[in-house]
């Protein structure tokens, strides 16, 4: 397995690799080495048969705080236009597989935008998110005005983002945001539990699964409706389907290829 330095990869559970942000100090700012090692991780990822599903988090303390200020600083219009970081999040955003996040403390701006890329978010009680870019004379640039509003609504998602106020645990799960709130010791254990239930099901329909649900924010509800059923009909060719009829109706556990 590749070593980087500003994420740790590791083998956690079956099928499931653990990715934690690694710049304590900088409350994991999200400076575009990070970035572009997490894209080259989740590459890998995708390349190997044996990996079912990951889990992102932060660590004990702090999730991240947003894009790294100080790396930020000099650009200008023009650097940032040409920036390398909208690659990266693309390759992040892309990811096919599924992805849970396990957020402790803090998520903010750019933290709480890549929060956001994960399906499933699993939030330990001292979570908090927000968008802070207004403070910084600058808005969410990476998927922030348009993820957060798909997640919590027009009204939350314009409080958050025209106040720059974070939301805490208990307040992202009323709005959507977050799929449970748990107590933080056992955040990232909750995420990887839940990655290990996922791993075991079937990839070739977890990945098309996940493909339909991400289709929900693209298309019209018709359109939508028939890429499903087309994933649906596409799903009884695979080997996998019929292994998981056979294993209920024999009553035994199906044991799942990926075919
Ligand atoms: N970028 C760079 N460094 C950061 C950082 C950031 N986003 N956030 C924290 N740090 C650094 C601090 O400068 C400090 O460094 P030193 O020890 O060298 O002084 C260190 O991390 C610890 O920070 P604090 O002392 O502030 O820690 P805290 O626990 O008291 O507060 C915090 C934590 C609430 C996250 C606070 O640091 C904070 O508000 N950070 C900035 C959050 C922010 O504005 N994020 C949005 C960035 S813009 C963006 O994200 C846009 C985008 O992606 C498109």
């Amino acid at each position: 397995m590749t070593t980087y330095e500003d994420i740790v990869v590791e083998a956690a559970r079956p099928g499931v690799r653990l990715v934690t942000l690694n710049r304590p100090k900088a409350r994991n700012a999200l400076r575009t080495r990070l970035l572009a090692e997490l894209a080259d991780a989740l590459a890998a990822f995708t390349a190997d048969d044996e990996v079912r599903c990951v889990v992102l988090t932060g660590g004990a303390e702090v999730f991240a705080a947003g894009a790294d200020i100080t790396e930020m600083a000099p650009h200008t219009a023009v650097t940032v236009l040409a920036d390398e970081r909208p690659r990266h999040w693309q390759s992040i955003r892309r990811f096919p597989k599924p992805m849970v996040a396990a957020v402790n403390g803090w998520a903010l701006g750019g933290g709480c935008e890549l929060a956001m890329h994960a399906d499933i978010i699993i939030a330990g009680d001292t979570a908090k998110f927000g968008q802070p870019e207004i403070n910084l004379g600058i808005m969410p640039g990476a998927g922030g005005t348009q993820r957060l509003t798909r997640a919590v609504g027009k009204s939350m998602a314009m409080k958050m983002v025209l106040t720059g106020e974070p939301i805490d645990a208990r307040a992202a799960l009323a709005c959507g945001l977050v799929a449970e709130v748990v107590p933080h010791e056992i955040a990232v254990e909750r995420a990887l539990a839940l990655a290990e239930t996922i791993a075991a099901k079937p990839p070739v329909a977890v990945r098309m699964a996940k493909e339909a649900v991400l289709m929900a924010d693209e298309l019209a509800l018709e359109q939508g409706l028939a890429h499903e059923r087309r994933a649906f009909c596409y799903l009884f060719a695979t080997e996998d389907r019929t292994e998981g009829v056979s294993a209920f109706m024999e009553k035994r556990k199906p044991q799942f290829r990926g075919r």
